[in-house]
This record gives C-alpha cells, sequence and structure tokens, in this order.
C-alpha cells in the first residue's frame, strides 16, 4: 500500500473516526495542499503597507495604510475565486457557495490591522492563510458542502470591533472610542467603507454560522521551545480594560513643598507597582498590564495635577479578573489617600474568555496528525476575533510557533515552513469540519 492510498484512507477515516455517520460526498484528495510559497509572498507584499524603516509594520485599523492594504486582500480574495464584500462594520467578507447553499457558512479569518510598531505575522498569517486555502480548494475543484466565508476582521488590536459588531457584543458607547490612528471608531469605519447606520444589519445569532475557524500565530514562545508544529487552542483569555484616571493638584514644582504635593505622576507610578505586585500575588497563568500612560500638564516645572493610564486584566476566568480588579481598585484607593489624589477607573473594553469546542479540537489535532505534524493542547493568551465568533458557533483555532515569544514588536517572526503547515492544517481542518459539521 503505498502513502497516497494510505492518506486517501486516513482522510477517509479522519472523518469516519471523529463522526462515523458522515459520509464523504466527494473525494477529497488527502494529499491535497496548499500553495506555501505563495502565502508567504502574499505577506512579504502585505508587509510593505505601513512598513515600519526599523522594521515591523505600523498598519494601524482606520489608517491609510489600512485601507490600502484592505483593497489589496481584496483582489487576493478575487484570485482565490471568491465574493469579497465589505459589511457595514468594515469586515471583509470573501464569499463562495458550496454544494448545498441552504446550510449555514463555514467561516474562518483573522485581521490585518496592527499594534503601533507592530510585527509581520500578527493576524496576517491567519488571513493570508485562509484566502490560499479557498485558492487552493477553487483551484483542485473542490466544492465544499457548506457556503464558505473568509473573514477579515476590521480593528481587532484596538478590541475586536469588527467581529463583536458580527457576534452583537459592540456597544454604540465604543463607536466614540478614540483609535491608534486618531479616528473615532464610528469615523474609522466609514473610512473603510462600513456604514455604522446600518451596524444592527451586520448581527448574527446563534446557529448562523455553521463553525469558525481560525489560524494564528501563538505569540507567546512554547510551541517553539518546546519544537511543537502546531498548538490546538483550548480556549481563549477574557480581557477587560479600563481607562484610569489619577487626579491630583498641579501646583509649582519650585514652591510647592514635598509634603504638600498632591502629585498624580507620584500616585501613579506607585499604581504601576501595585498592578505588578497584586497580579504576581495571585496563583495562575492571569496577566495585569499599564501599557499606556500619560501626565498632565506635562511641563518640567509643574508638579502634575493629572494621569490618564489603561489598565488590562486577563485570564481564562472571567470572574477572576474580576477579582483581581476589585483588589487593584482597593488598593489604589489607599495609594490615593497617601498623597491626597483620587483614582476612577472607566471600563473601556470587554472581550470575555471563549472555551474552543472539544469537537473542533478533535478535527484540528487529527488533521495535524493526518499531515505528520506534531500538537499541543494549550490556552491563548492573546485575544482573538475567534472569542467573538465563539458566542455565536462551533470556534476552533489553530497555533503555529512564534520565534523567541516576540509579538507586537518588529521582530516578531514565524518560519515559513512552519506558516506552511499551519496553512495545511486549517486546510484540513476546514474539510473534515464541512463534512462533519451538521
Ligand atoms: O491584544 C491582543 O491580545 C491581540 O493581539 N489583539
Ligand atoms: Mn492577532
Ligand atoms: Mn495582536
Amino acid at each position: 500500500m503505498n502513502r497516497r492510498d494510505f492518506n486517501s484512507i486516513l482522510a477517509g477515516s479522519l472523518v469516519a473516526t471523529v463522526f462515523p455517520r458522515t459520509r464523504l460526498s466527494s473525494p477529497i484528495q488527502s494529499d491535497l495542499r496548499v500553495n506555501g510559497d505563495r502565502i508567504n509572498a502574499h505577506l512579504a507584499a502585505l508587509s510593505e503597507f505601513g512598513k515600519n524603516p526599523q522594521g515591523g509594520v505600523s498598519r494601524v485599523a482606520y489608517s491609510e495604510a489600512d485601507r490600502a492594504a484592505r483593497a489589496k486582500v481584496m483582489d487576493w480574495m478575487r484570485d482565490a475565486k471568491l465574493e469579497p464584500t465589505i459589511d457595514y462594520a468594515g469586515n471583509i467578507i470573501g464569499r463562495r457557495a458550496g454544494q448545498n447553499n441552504s446550510l449555514k457558512p463555514l467561516m474562518f479569518g483573522s485581521h490585518i490591522d496592527s499594534v503601533p510598531s507592530g510585527g509581520n505575522y500578527d493576524g496576517d498569517v491567519g488571513s493570508m492563510s485562509a484566502i490560499e486555502v479557498a485558492q487552493t480548494l477553487a483551484e483542485h475543484g473542490v466544492v465544499t458542502r457548506h457556503p464558505i466565508e473568509v473573514a477579515i476582521w476590521q480593528n481587532e488590536e484596538g478590541g475586536l470591533f469588527g467581529s463583536r459588531a458580527i457576534s452583537g457584543q459592540l456597544t454604540t458607547a465604543e463607536l466614540k472610542t478614540v483609535s491608534s490612528s486618531g479616528k473615532t471608531v464610528e469615523q474609522g469605519i466609514g473610512f473603510i467603507g462600513g456604514d455604522v447606520r446600518k451596524l444592527d444589519q451586520v448581527k448574527r445569532r446563534k446557529g448562523d454560522i455553521a463553525g469558525y475557524i481560525e489560524l494564528h500565530i501563538e505569540q507567546g514562545g512554547k510551541l517553539a521551545a518546546s519544537k511543537i508544529d502546531i498548538g490546538v487552542v483550548e480556549g481563549i483569555v477574557g480581557i477587560k480594560r479600563w481607562d484610569v484616571t489619577v487626579t491630583g493638584f498641579a501646583n509649582h514644582a519650585g514652591t510647592t513643598p514635598m509634603n504638600e504635593r498632591h502629585d498624580a505622576l507620584l500616585a501613579a507610578s506607585r499604581f504601576v507597582e501595585m498592578v505588578n505586585r497584586v497580579v504576581r500575588s495571585f496563583p495562575g497563568g492571569q496577566v495585569g498590564t499599564v501599557g499606556r500612560i500619560e501626565a498632565f500638564p506635562g511641563a518640567p516645572n509643574v508638579i502634575p495635577g493629572r494621569v490618564v493610564c489603561t489598565l488590562e486584566v486577563r485570564d481564562l476566568s472571567d470572574a477572576k479578573i474580576d477579582t483581581i480588579f476589585a483588589r487593584i481598585a482597593m488598593e489604589a484607593k489607599s495609594i490615593g489617600s497617601q498623597n491626597g489624589t483620587q483614582f476612577a477607573f472607566a471600563p473601556a473594553h470587554v472581550s470575555e474568555a471563549a472555551p474552543s469546542t472539544p469537537r473542533m479540537r478533535a478535527i484540528i489535532s487529527e488533521a495535524a496528525k493526518s499531515l505528520g505534524l506534531s500538537t499541543r493542547v494549550m490556552p491563548s493568551g492573546a485575544g482573538h476575533d475567534a472569542q467573538a465568533m465563539a458566542t455565536l458557533a462551533p470556534m476552533g483555532m489553530i497555533f503555529v510557533p512564534s520565534i523567541g515569544g516576540i509579538s507586537h514588536a518588529p521582530k516578531e517572526f514565524s518560519r515559513p515552513a512552519d506558516i506552511t503547515n499551519g496553512a495545511n492544517v486549517l486546510l484540513k481542518t476546514l474539510i473534515a469540519a464541512d463534512q462533519a459539521l451538521p
């Protein structure tokens, strides 16, 4: 028996193992593979949009670079025989009919917006691989049972704005948020071709989507360190962010004695230290970050009277995030009472923790195994559009190694071969899910 026969039996048994009642509707070549070179060429071309002289990229949502790159992505979707449209929320959705269009669509994708001074793999790998999977199916005449939708979500980095519009979690208040581009979210959605007046129309209900699959770089360093090819994501952390305002009293730096100051920056610096201490004091993998801070009026000879900063806490348990925040808020109060300053916390963003489904994990693991790739089940410390989609449909996520565990930085890197592996797992997962899901 040669490898090809073994593989086709494996493909057949891949579904038969997981779901004995399912029969393949058409013979899908088990040695079907993506064109890895094409994915990596698209990644290189995409990295030109918002390129930074120091390397990496600043293609923040709603920037010129974001809009230009989105137009290019839609061209690549057309090459892949998808019909791309921009929905009212500004997401790019590339559709293709299935054998049975009364079935709900199978969705897969990621994002192409970056953080300021970010890397060229976060979101990009999943987006280019999703388009490649669609192109590979088209080039081999494979028509899936379900209609398929490749989604390039808008403004993932700012807070999953595109995917949470679809899942109905986006609030009207959040549309006023000022994004990294300087535009408000509602201005940004208009700028990239959406229409906030019709946002309601993009909402989907539970069951409107047959399943959602996302390939992404791990961003942490576990897979690379343990030389594992594929991460099977068990769940995505919950993320809560607050805008913190520390109010003191601005005064003359020369004439105000040290013990008569209500220095907001001194309180804020104690706050940053306290957050680190409190978050570490709990057992488990939770993380807490003060990522942005600004002091006002911001002059060398004026005692800062106000400081604004961000606070973010993440964990697989939303309840634990609340417990940690309660402790932080309590300790902040006592920091304020030491020098007559006040802390205020305004909730800025919430994305709930989201588990993948055992079914999707089984399919992804089997797909990786059928490709001879090693796997590891692991949580995601990063947030993803998949956590919004998990509120609507069975969700599965696939990780590929990030070298050195570097992300949200110019030195973010994943090897072309690992990316190709991930895309092949995505291809196999989509084919099996298409056969297996109702
Ligand atoms: O913030 C995150 O975790 C993701 O990279 N958006
Ligand atoms: Mn991402
Ligand atoms: Mn990111």
